[in-house]
C-alpha cells in the first residue's frame, strides 16, 4: 500500500523527514505512523546534578506511535519489505521491537510473526503484539535463542527478518541523531544509551558521523553505553549464556551489534559501562519523581549512570571523569513507562488506603508530609 502523507496531510515520519538520507526511492511504498520528532527535554535537575555548566536533554523516545525508538527503523524496514514483496516479517525481541513490528506489518498489510523469550516480556508489549495482529510465538528460551531462530528463517522466501540485523533498521534510528543535531544547532559532548542488542547505539553513531561528514556539526559527541551488570557482554568481553537483569528489555547476553557497537565507543572515544539493576530502579522513579517522565526501567539506565555524579553518591570511576565542563549532555529515553506497569506495581508501590471522608483523607496527607 502506497500512502501519501504529503498529499494527505497529517504530521511527517521519519522517511519523509529525512527521505534523501535514506535508502528509499519513489518505488518505496511508504508504511508510516507519523514516527519520530520526539521531544528534547531538558532537565535542569540532572543537570544541576552533573552541574559544572553542564546542560542534560533527554531525547524521549517513547513518545513514537508504539512507545519506544524502535519505530524509526521498522517504517524503514516495513516499507523495503513491502517494497520487496514480502508476505511475512519476522523479529526476535525482549518485547518493543515486537510491538512495533506487528503495529507497522499491520500498517502495511503483511503479516507478522515475532518470537518472544516465554514469560519474560512486559505485559504491556506483549499486549501489543497481540491487539496489532501478529502470531506471538513464546520459546522456552531467551532473546538470543528467539535470535538465533529468526537468523535460520531469514533465508525462507517472503519472509522480511526486521530485527537491527536488517540494515534498514538502524538506517531508520539514526534519524534520532539528525534530530538532536536539528534541535541544537550542534552535536552533544556526549550521548548516553542503554545497551541491549546493541543496534541503537550503533545507529546514532552513524547519524552523527553522516551529518559531520555534510557539515552539519562542529563536533562528533563520546558515545557512552550502559549495560545492565547481569547482561554486560561488551563490558565483560563474553557471551553471557543466561542473561540476568530486572530491566527486561536489555536481557541480552549475545548482542547482534557487538562489534558495530564496539567500534563506536573507540572512534568516538567513549566507553561501556555497567549499571546495577537497583541503580536502574532508583533512576526510574527519580525521572518520575522529579521531572514527570515515566519510562521503563531499561530506558533508566543513562540517567542511573549521571545520577552517579550526585555528590552523596559520587562513582569513583563513572561518568564524573569523563565529563567535560559545560558539557551538552544527552540521554536517549527510549521507551514508555505504561509498557511496563508492572516493574513499578508488583514489587516496590502501594496505594495508601484511606476511609472515604475529608477528615481522614486530610490526616492522611498531613502524615505523609
Ligand atoms: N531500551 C529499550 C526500551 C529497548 O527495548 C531496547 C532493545 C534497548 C534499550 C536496547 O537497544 O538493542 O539497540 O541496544 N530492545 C530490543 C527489543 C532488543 O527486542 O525490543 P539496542
Amino acid at each position: 500500500m502506497n500512502e501519501s502523507r504529503e498529499a494527505n496531510g497529517g504530521t511527517i515520519g521519519v522517511i519523509e523527514r529525512y527521505r534523501e538520507r535514506l535508502p528509499v526511492t519513489e518505488a518505496t511504498p511508504l508504511v508510516s505512523l507519523s514516527e519520530g520528532s520526539t521531544p528534547l527535554i531538558y532537565s535542569p535537575r540532572l543537570s544541576a546534578i552533573v552541574a559544572r555548566g553542564s546542560r542534560v536533554y533527554l531525547k524521549h523516545e517513547g513518545l513514537n506511535p508504539t512507545g519506544s525508538f524502535k519505530d524509526r527503523g521498522m517504517t524503514v524496514a516495513v516499507s523495503k519489505a513491502a517494497e520487496s514483496g514480502a508476505n511475512l516479517v519476522v523479529c526476535a525481541s525482549t518485547g518493543n521491537t515486537s510491538a512495533s513490528a506487528a503495529a507497522y506489518a499491520a500498517r502495511a498489510g503483511i503479516r507478522c510473526a515475532v518470537l518472544l523469550p516465554s514469560g519474560k516480556i512486559a505485559m504491556g508489549k506483549l499486549a501489543q503484539a497481540f491487539i496489532y495482529g501478529a502470531v506471538v510465538i513464546a520459546l522456552d528460551g531467551n532473546f538470543d535463542q528467539c535470535l538465533k531462530l529468526v537468523r535460520e528463517l531469514s533465508n525462507e522466501p517472503g519472509i522480511s527478518v526486521v530485527n537491527s540485523i536488517n540494515p534498514y533498521r538502524l538506517e531508520g534510528q539514526k534519524t534520532a541523531a539528525f534530530e538532536i543535531i536539528d534541535a541544537l544547532g550542534d552535536a552533544p559532548h556526549l550521548h548516553l544509551l542503554p545497551v541491549g542488542n546493541a543496534g541503537n547505539t550503533t545507529a546514532y553513531w552513524r547519524g552523527y558521523v553522516e551529518y559531520h561528514r555534510l557539515n552539519q556539526t562542529t563536533r562528533l559527541p563520546r558515545m557512552l553505553g550502559f549495560e545492565a551488570v547481569g547482561a554486560a557482554p561488551i563490558y565483560f568481553d563474553r557471551i553471557f549464556e543466561n542473561p540476568e537483569t530486572a530491566a527486561s528489555a536489555i536481557r541480552i547476553g549475545n548482542p547482534a551489534s557487538w562489534n558495530l557497537a564496539n567500534a563506536a565507543f573507540k572512534a568516538s572515544g567513549g566507553a561501556i559501562e555497567v549499571i546495577t539493576d537497583e541503580e536502574i530502579f532508583a533512576a526510574q522513579s527519580w525521572l518520575a519523581s522529579k521531572e514527570g517522565l515515566f519510562v521503563e526501567p531499561a530506558s533508566a539506565v543513562s540517567v542511573a549512570a549521571l545520577l552517579r555524579c550526585d555528590s552523596q553518591t559520587a562513582h569513583p570511576s563513572f561518568p564524573a571523569p569523563q565529563i567535560p565542563d559545560d558539557a551538552v549532555i544527552v540521554c536517549t529515553l527510549t521507551g514508555h513507562g505504561l509498557k511496563d506497569t508492572a516493574a513499578v506495581l508488583n514489587d516496590r508501590l502501594k496505594p495508601t488506603f484511606s476511609a472515604p471522608d475529608k477528615a481522614a483523607i486530610l490526616s492522611l496527607l498531613e502524615r505523609a508530609k
